[in-house]
């Protein structure tokens, strides 16, 4: 998609925030993060947030991206509110510091499609995700995946990419639910349900503060959201259309991805008698390598699967790419393929820690979730609900069939409570960052 192209259609605009948004954040993720953060209240908590504050933070994006049918950067001064580009500049940088450590877990995934060709993984799941996660390997896979990613938004064929997006959710979907159909047949699978769906509320009161920011967090991060991919997905909307409509099909579409995923991996964990506090970014890969060890026909299994989760990441990580490049192709004179090349070199550096040792990622993902992403949210926020105001609501209710009441409660709901939701968010995210010592790198 060359800069200021347009959707052919409403739903390639949809399917595109769709492949945005359903990636390793849905199938990665979403399964390790709800296994460590206490199961059911963790999944809570999360569909609140994906609700509650994702809805009306999608709006936000999807606002400011199609009235100005801009960058996430310019968008803000088009609107005469020059200074308000630090919102987006905030914005595109968390996409630049998380597409770093997403390339490494993408470069997992190529490294898995390789382990069912051969069946390397097949005997030793653990030992396997141990030795490829981190180190040389891992590191000239992150460069395989960022390599493929930059080709991509390079040579602006983009286009194929949403083709196979049409085939990747229904796939990823088929897959899911036939790993899940497997795990419910195992002993002990039942443990896992239990965990992943019935929450223990003594639990989340006990671990709130702990749970809050990585739930919500992860809701940001599933969704798109706090990275400029949402604005500049929306910049490239021509006519009127629903964006409620829309942004509710992609919340729910992708949130639906992302349980399929737990009822995959939670089962598993328990079946294969693995920690779920401890079974950490591992999770999916370990679990999901296990089964297809036990399955028939495992390896062609295997293989298809992973090439369905590449295609998952790869929707996703164009996005982030193209949210930066849009920006560069508007504001300095050269190509895109330049443009594209450079940047992505830069965040291929700023991976590499996280491809040498694991504690790196984890590091880099705190931060994402503890800090950048909720900041970033909460800057558009109160940019779209109290700066922006009442334009911003004559630009929702545009190709709406919804009335004036159901605009005042976007805007009167994101200036008030959801604001202070993601205030919250930040201040405990903070908490854990600076008071409990997270902030200092793993040297
Ligand atoms: N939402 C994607 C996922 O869940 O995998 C990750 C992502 C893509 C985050 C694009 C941010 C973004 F701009």
């Amino acid at each position: 998609m060359s800069e200021r192209e347009t959707w052919a259609t409403r739903a390639g605009f949809i399917l595109a925030a769709v492949g945005s948004a359903v990636g390793l954040g849905n199938i990665w993720q979403f399964p390790f993060k709800t296994a460590q953060f206490g199961g059911a209240s963790f999944l809570l908590v999360y569909l609140i947030a994906a609700l509650g504050i994702g809805i009306p933070a999608m709006l936000a994006e999807f606002v400011i991206g199609r009235k100005t049918n801009l960058n996430t950067i310019d968008a803000f001064e088009k609107l005469g509110y020059r200074n308000w580009r630090i919102v987006g500049a905030i914005g595109l940088a968390t996409g630049f510091w998380i597409l770093s450590y997403y390339s490494v877990v993408g470069g997992w995934v190529l490294r898995y499609i390789g382990g069912s060709i051969t069946g390397a993984y097949f005997s030793d799941p653990a030992a396997y995700f141990g030795q490829v996660s981190a180190g040389p390997e891992a590191l000239a896979l992150h460069a395989v995946f960022m390599a493929l990613v930059v080709g991509i938004v390079a040579l602006g064929i983009e286009d194929g990419i949403e083709k196979a997006t049409k085939l990747m959710v229904p796939s990823v979907v088929v897959m899911l639910v036939g790993l899940a159909a497997f795990a419910f047949t195992l002993p002990g699978a039942s443990e896992g349900y239990a965990y992943f769906l019935s929450p223990d509320f003594g639990a989340l009161a006990a671990n709130f503060t702990e749970i809050v920011p990585f739930a919500v967090g992860q809701a940001f991060f599933s969704l798109s959201l706090g990275m400029g991919a949402m604005i500049t997905y929306a910049s490239y909307i021509d006519g009127d259309e629903s964006l409620f409509a829309d942004s509710v099909t992609i919340v729910v579409l992708n949130s639906f991805v992302g349980i399929l995923a737990g009822l995959v991996v939670l089962p598993l964990l328990f079946a294969q008698g693995i920690d779920p506090n401890t079974s950490g970014a591992g999770a999916v890969f370990v679990s999901v390598a296990t089964a297809f060890a036990e399955l028939p026909a495992g390896q062609v299994l295997g293989f298809v699967f992973f090439v369905v989760v590449l295609i998952a990441a790869l929707s996703s990580a164009i996005s982030l790419l193209e949210v930066v490049v849009s920006w560069a192709v508007d504001n300095t004179s050269y190509s895109r393929p330049v443009i594209a090349t450079g940047l992505g070199g830069v965040i291929f550096a700023l991976g590499i820690p996280s491809a040498w040792d694991t504690a790196w990622l984890t590091w880099f993902d705190n931060l994402a979730y503890q800090l950048l992403l909720p900041l970033s949210v909460l800057g558009i926020l109160v940019f779209a609900g109290w700066v922006f105001g009442r334009p911003a609501l004559g630009e929702l209710l545009k190709g709406s069939d919804f009335g004036d009441g159901v605009g005042l409660t976007w805007l009167w709901t994101a200036r008030t409570v959801v604001i202070v939701a993601v205030v919250g968010t930040l201040l405990l995210g903070l908490q854990t960052l600076f008071v409990g010592g997270a902030i200092v790198p793993p040297l």
